[in-house]
């Protein structure tokens, strides 16, 4: 049966006390909404619908890029309400799952089990947890024989209907055909005059249909975001997740606690990873990969064998193996490393192409550079790329040797195994294997005396 996706996303998240609205509320610097709609993607769902409503522009400006449907609540009156606005769009011979904007943790397998458990629609599928404290949640309310007979919210419900641990997580799946009959029924009669979605189990139990509840791998997936305590758990649920994996495919974290994969990792073996590393983006380290503390790498990769020392930041950067990074060295996008390439302290490298054994180790700025293979750059040496409009190119060839604090003003080649004498500002091409230079001549004055303070008048 196919599948449409329904996600709920329209509340405003007054407790999030923020200008941003709650599904744009970012986890591993990505809005909460985009969680749940990547999710629900590992299904092979021919459809997912967004209910929009607080701050609603702003989420389909953020959400542009995804092709979904969008479905306006333009009054939030419940969560059965909000379901309603996107069915309209919704054929009667699928299956609607309906997900939360706000429960950003539940895996695509688990939405799977889900869908199962709505049997082609024949029975009533809902995601259940059991919660150590279950204020404030729906609870679940069995019969005597155990049989679900509906979810009562916990506004409504008496001191023993509170006692109950098996709490509805809000996700359901259902025939699109009868969750539609369902809805129309729904009253509003209840402690917060809104329009449940829990009541559609009544509903279904009344109609014979079997209600099958099947709970959720931990709470930890389940749980909802309403506030910034809960955000930042949700966080680190979300880090300890990404970490595991990793540690699971072999790669050494020093501490899992202290390392967080945003993006995709995909890791050679042997990686070691020291604290405080963020990995963001599409990020591929190869074999004996070693990192060091405080680093942050996005979507680029990184050689077999390359060690990147502490303090860096690498921005779409393509760095081969056996290299030297750091510390203190920055990426700004778009440059690449062949082999064995050494990038030093307080060396900025961006839109240049470094040859296999190439060395830039101290205080240097490489912009819009190619440097041939084997070629040293000299402490404090500078391409200067820009003349306040314009971008230009250097062109240094193999072998080169560039003194220490040399300006190379593009556009400028310097030729293969050219020498460039330190403190030079070259602003013509340089030829092959001699050394040039650009210095005014060396002084001494006999004459100067430094200056003396001046007695205060
Ligand atoms: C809901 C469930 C409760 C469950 C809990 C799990 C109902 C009536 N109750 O309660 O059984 O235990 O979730 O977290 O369904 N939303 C809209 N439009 C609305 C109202 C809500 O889009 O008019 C969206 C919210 O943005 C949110 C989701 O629906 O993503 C849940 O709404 P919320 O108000 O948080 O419901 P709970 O009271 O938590
Ligand atoms: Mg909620």
């Amino acid at each position: 049966m196919p599948i449409s996706v329904v996600i709920l996303a329209a509340g405003q998240g007054k407790r999030m006390k923020s200008d941003l609205p709650k599904v744009l509320q970012p986890v591993a610097g990505r809005p909460l909404l985009q969680h749940v709609i990547d999710s629900a993607r590992e299904l092979s769902a021919s459809d997912i619908h967004v209910v929009y409503g607080h701050g609603g522009e702003r989420v389909r400006e953020t959400l542009a890029a995804e092709n979904v449907t969008w479905a306006l609540q333009a009054e939030q009156l419940g969560t059965g309400h909000a379901v309603q606005q996107a069915m309209p769009a919704v054929p009667d011979d699928h299956l609607v799952l309906i997900l939360f904007g706000d429960v950003p943790l539940v895996q695509g397998a688990t939405m799977q089990r889900l869908v199962d458990a709505a049997t082609n629609g024949e029975a009533l599928g809902v995601l259940s947890v059991r919660m150590q404290d279950p204020t404030g949640y729906g609870r679940i309310v069995r019969d005597r024989a155990g049989t679900v007979a509906r979810i009562v919210e916990h506004k409504d419900a008496n001191q023993k209907e509170r006692a109950i641990d098996e709490v509805n997580t809000g996700l359901m799946a259902a025939s699109a055909k009868r969750m539609r009959e369902w809805l129309a029924q729904l009253r509003n009669d209840n402690a917060q005059g809104e329009y449940y979605l829990t009541d559609v189990v009544v509903l279904a139990a009344k109609a014979g249909l079997k209600v099958n509840v099947i709970p959720a791998d931990s709470e930890d997936e389940v749980l909802g975001v309403n506030d910034k305590v809960q955000l930042a758990e949700v966080e680190s649920i979300y880090r300890k997740r990404r970490a595991t994996e990793l540690m699971l495919q072999g790669v050494t974290l020093v501490d899992p606690a202290r390392f967080d994969a945003r993006g995709s990792v995909t890791a050679g073996r042997d990686v070691h990873i020291d604290v405080n590393v963020v990995l963001e983006g599409k990020v591929t380290l190869g074999n004996r990969v070693r990192i060091g503390p405080n680093v942050v790498i996005r979507d680029s990769e990184i050689g077999d064998d390359t060690v990147v020392f502490p303090n860096c930041v690498i921005d779409h950067a393509s760095i081969g193996p056996n290299c030297n990074i750091g510390p203190f060295a920055r990426f700004r996008p778009s440059s690449s490393l062949a082999q064995g390439v050494h990038v030093g302290n307080f060396v900025e490298v961006k839109n240049s192409i470094l040859g296999a054994g190439a060395k830039a180790n101290h205080l240097t700025y490489l912009g819009d550079a190619t440097v041939g293979e084997r070629v040293n750059v000299g402490a404090g040496t500078i391409t200067c790329n820009y003349d306040g409009v314009n971008k230009f190119r250097t062109e240094i060839g193999a072998g080169a040797f560039i003194g220490s604090g040399a300006m190379l003003v593009a556009p400028v080649k310097i030729g293969a195994g050219a020498t460039i004498g330190a403190g030079s500002t070259i602003t013509k091409d340089a030829p092959d294997d001699k050394l040039t230079l650009e210095r005014s001549k060396q002084v001494t004055l006999d004459s100067w005396k430094r200056p003396v303070k001046q007695p205060k008048g």
